[in-house]
């Protein structure tokens, strides 16, 4: 079982849900900082506010206060002895609002900073450069990614990152989990592409999507181009949520379903990766009536535009049973059922370290290039025992697992594969619910659901377990 030597073993977090300091060095407000907190227990969803509303709870406003508290952070990441750490660059930090000409230099610096820190202990940078933090002015004055303007933005944001780091990361990745958005979830249509809920109404969900994808996936192809003219050693990857989806049964409707399902959620991949569009999409759209703006120029900028590496995030899988009424096994939610044979985390989110075997070779029979898995990590509850210590074996049982899956794809399907950064190894906010009580660090960050707590750090079982497998490239899961 060996993993190459320069294995990335890391772990991985976005700006929106460990800084903080959301006012803080000129930043402006980002559609993360107008998220209201939900809840798990009694199922209160996140709210989108038009604004900052006083009197609400945002609890990507603090969030860990990494902006505060870096340097003992990136400090517990090297005693783990971390390879790498995956972040993102808070857009708003750079661009306060979007359409400046020149950007904030107080947020450059904050990065400059953080990268250094990492640099100190051999700790390679990996940068997300749109992690579900776009700014709110982009949103509600432009429309979000549903307005051809914003590929500029993006552009020059990127361009601008890609300059003023381009010998402190290597590694960068454009859009967060883009194919998110196939989900027709109004927080994934904000968080991936910028658009608010209000402007949504009387309109088609899909339409929306599509067309938004489109100028993020052409937005994304630009900043590729730019960033490989700036250094011709950056390596730019796309980021996709695989969540593998599996037949329900051997019917052969059943294995259509599945197939189609996939390419219905994971088309995202082929455009970053190809540089174009498969033809079942334009089938789609022109069934649907759908009017998507993809120009010629367009065709050529995401031939130009492709990715070095693909990313990607693995929680858990699903399972689709074909429909009557879904003759076109068009992707939809409501065709999912639940998997007998797999446990679910108390979110609900079904526990399958096969699955990430399964995405991993899915990926490598149909694109050339090689993989990182960026995310995978286990969100629970976690109590801290009188002494301060906390046992979460639950979360060294799921990590385990998957790695062991991980290596295995690895030794005996001989998948190429660049590092491994689990989420999230500092406790933080929940990207879908606000909460903090949903756990994914090795770090324990003293803070509950209703914001109370000292934010002291403190070690969980985990962080030594985690050790202990950089340390033996892996093999320590075989023990
Ligand atoms: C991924 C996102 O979807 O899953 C992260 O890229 C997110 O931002 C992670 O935090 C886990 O999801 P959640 O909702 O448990 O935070």
């Amino acid at each position: 079982m060996s993993l190459r030597k320069d294995f990335l073993w890391g772990g991985a977090v976005a700006a929106h849900q460990i800084e903080g300091g959301w006012q803080e060095g000129g930043k402006g407000i980002s559609i993360a900082d107008v998220m209201t907190a939900g809840d798990n227990v009694t199922k209160k969803p996140r709210v989108i506010t038009d604004g900052v509303i006083e009197g609400e709870n945002y609890p990507n406003h603090e969030a860990s206060d990494f902006y505060h508290h870096y340097k003992e952070d990136i400090a517990h990441l090297a005693e783990m002895g971390f390879k790498c750490f995956r972040t993102s660059i808070a857009w708003t930090r750079i661009f306060p609002k979007c359409d400046e000409t020149e950007p904030n230099e107080a947020g450059l610096q904050f990065y400059d900073d953080l990268f250094d820190e990492c640099h100190k202990y051999g700790i390679e940078p990996i940068v997300t450069l749109s992690h579900f933090e776009m700014p709110f002015y982009m949103a509600k004055e432009y429309g979000g990614f549903a307005n051809r303007a914003c590929i500029d933005f993006f552009v020059k944001f990127a361009t601008a990152c890609f300059e003023r780091y381009k010998d402190k990361v290597k590694y960068w990745m454009t859009f967060n989990e883009i194919n998110n958005q196939a989900d027709p979830i109004p927080h994934h249509l904000v968080q991936e592409g910028g658009i608010l809920p209000w402007d949504l109404e009387g309109k088609d969900y899909e339409e929306v999507m599509y067309q938004s994808a489109h100028y993020e996936l052409v937005a994304s192809a630009l900043a590729i181009k730019a960033g490989h003219a700036i250094n011709p050693d950056f390596k730019i990857g796309c980021m996709i949520a695989m969540c593998p989806i599996y037949p329900a049964t051997c019917k052969p409707e059943d294995i259509l379903a599945a197939s189609r399902f996939m390419q219905g959620k994971y088309w995202y991949t082929d455009v970053h990766v190809k540089g174009k569009y498969p033809n079942w999409l334009a089938k789609k759209f022109a069934r649907k009536g759908y009017n998507i703006d993809i120009t010629e120029e367009d065709k050529k900028i995401l031939k130009e535009g492709v990715v070095d590496y693909i990313a990607f995030s693995y929680y858990m899988s699903y399972a689709v049973e074909a429909k009557e009424d879904n003759p076109y096994y068009d992707y939809r939610e409501a065709d999912f059922v639940p998997n007998g044979y797999l446990k679910a985390s108390d979110w609900g989110w079904q526990i399958d370290p096969v699955g990430l075997r399964y995405a991993m070779n899915w990926f490598a029979d149909r694109f050339d290039l090689p993989l990182m898995i960026v995310e995978n990590g286990f969100g629970a509850y976690d109590k801290m025992e009188d002494d301060g210590s906390v046992d979460d074996s639950y979360r060294i049982e799921y990590l385990g697992n998957h790695i062991k899956a991980m290596m295995e794809a690895v030794e005996c399907e001989g998948i190429d594969l660049m590092g491994y950064t689990m989420w999230a190894p500092i406790d933080i906010v929940s990207a879908s619910t606000g909460e903090m009580d949903k756990r994914y660090g090795f770090v324990y960050v003293d803070k509950n659901n209703a914001g109370e707590g000292t934010l002291a750090r403190s070690r969980k079982k985990s962080f030594y377990w985690y050790k202990k497998v950089i340390e033996t490239n892996g093999m320590s899961i075989f023990e």
